[in-house]
């Protein structure tokens, strides 16, 4: 099959590549990019784990042909913070981290992106609307419990330091609008 030329912003930066019309995004992304942090489970749009940002919007990259995301921005779990890849921990992977939510750590990537827009709502959110927005992902090791916990950690520090200003350095782990 004849080649296409396609350019992906990917987490900011361009990315040009001769590739086959067929090639997934996750595909593109893991083979093609080495962005290995997008793991790839079901390949049939059922688990979640490949969950990548295109124009800010959670999608499965599973689903999307890479030439399908040619002129569009994609960010990976690598770029959940600028300054990749020297960057630190974001407030939510902090707060997965202290409290367990992972185990093996297969789906946590997906987990990450799938959340980006419920971290960037403004209004009180509960502990359903927290479920609602992990329904799309499946994670076989943690019972969902310390997730739904991490989350409500994030969403807790997230809006002392919108209502705070608190510290500069924690100012710079807040989500951003893409
Ligand atoms: S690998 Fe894409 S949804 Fe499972
Ligand atoms: S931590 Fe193992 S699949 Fe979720």
């Amino acid at each position: 099959m004849e080649k296409r030329e396609v350019e992906i912003e990917l987490n900011g930066c361009p990315y040009r590549a001769r590739i086959e019309p067929r090639l997934l995004l996750s595909d593109f992304i893991r083979h093609e990019a080495r962005l290995t942090g997008t793991h790839v489970g079901c390949e049939h749009g059922v688990c979640g784990a490949c969950t990548v940002e295109i124009d800010g919007t959670p999608m499965r990259s599973c689903l999307v042909l890479a030439v399908q995301a040619r002129n569009r921005q994609v960010r990976t779990v690598e770029g959940l913070t600028d300054g990749w890849p020297d960057h630190e921990l974001t407030i939510l992977q902090e707060a997965f981290h202290e409290k367990h939510a992972l185990q093996c750590g297969f789906c946590t990537p997906g987990f990450l992106m799938s959340l980006q827009p419920l971290l960037l709502e403004e209004r009180e959110l509960s502990e359903e609307d927290i479920q609602v927005a992990l329904s799309g992902n499946l994670c076989r090791c943690t019972g969902y419990r310390n997730i739904v916990a991490a989350v409500q950690l994030a969403l807790e520090r997230i809006r002392e330091v919108r209502n705070t200003g608190s510290s500069q350095e924690n100012a710079e782990k807040l989500p951003q609008r893409r």
